[in-house]
């Protein structure tokens, strides 16, 4: 008999996070459920447990390395390791262009987006070392490789994250961690239709071949794929899931 796999999902409680965790507990795995959003996180359990998964919420905020610290702790406590971990926790840009961008909003964007990332990375892995490995995603965007109308904050925040995946993934390629990150085009989530209200002349400036929205069940599925033994091979990776939008 195989053991279960736990997998920590951040930002778990909306949108893309709360497909992977859903997908993930359908798939047999058990799953933490990480958000600050704790109604949200909590609602993700209970849709999981209506349907006989395993799934268990812990409160997180990923711009406090003390909570990113106890929200694996929480993991490693509840179920003996984590094998695996999505980010998805995240925010979206601030609608301006560069010459108005207030340094307080990026800042804002940057330590949730990109200092966030790097804190849950950094525990994530050093509790993976102490188990002998695992694979993490973090979920950055079509935004890392594309310039967007109003984004650069965001742009940037996205694109470190490749930075910091691809520096992840050498460093511990040789102790059996992966990590790659996975690039999103417009997903159908409450953070889409935020970002349309308060920047609608984006959308106008972008092509999509596929001419659609992606849902967020879509894009889990490849973050799950990649948190799992089938990407036994991939690490490092920058992978679009974006209806061909960086292509066009
Ligand atoms: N939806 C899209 O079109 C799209 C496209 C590309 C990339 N993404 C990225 O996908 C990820 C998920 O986005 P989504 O569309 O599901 O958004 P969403 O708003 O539906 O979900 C994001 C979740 O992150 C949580 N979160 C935000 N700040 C947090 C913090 N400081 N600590 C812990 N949790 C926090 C929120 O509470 C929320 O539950 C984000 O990183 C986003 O940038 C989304």
């Amino acid at each position: 008999m195989t053991t279960k796999r736990t997998i920590l999902v951040t930002g778990g409680g909306s949108g893309i996070g709360r497909a992977c965790a859903e997908r993930l507990a359908r798939d047999g795995c058990s799953v933490m459920v990480a958000d600050r959003d704790v109604e949200g996180g909590q609602a993700t359990v209970a849709a999981i447990a209506a349907t006989g998964g395993d799934a268990r919420f812990t409160a997180l905020d990923v711009t406090d390395e003390a909570s990113v610290i106890a929200a694996v702790n929480a993991a490693v406590a509840a179920y003996g390791r984590i094998d695996g971990a999505i980010n998805s926790a995240g925010i979206p840009q601030t609608a301006q262009p560069v010459h108005a961008l207030g340094a307080d909003d990026w800042h804002r964007v940057l330590t949730v987006n990109l200092t966030g990332m790097f804190y849950c990375l950094k525990h994530q892995i050093a509790a993976m070392l102490e188990t002998g490995g695992g694979a993490i995603v973090a979920i950055s965007s079509a935004a890392a490789l594309k310039g967007l109308l109003n984004s650069a904050d965001y742009c940037a925040s996205k694109a470190g994250i490749l930075g910091l995946v691809r520096g992840a993934a050498v460093d511990y390629a040789e102790q059996g961690i992966r990590v790659n990150a996975l690039l999103p085009g417009g997903s159908d989530t409450p953070l889409a239709h935020r970002s349309s209200a308060s920047n609608p002349a984006l959308a106008g400036t972008l092509r999509v071949p596929m001419m659609r929205m992606s849902s967020p069940a879509e894009i889990a599925a490849a973050a799950v794929w990649l948190v799992s033994p089938d990407s036994s091979y991939v690490t490092g990776a920058s992978i679009s899931v974006d209806g061909g939008m960086t292509i066009a």
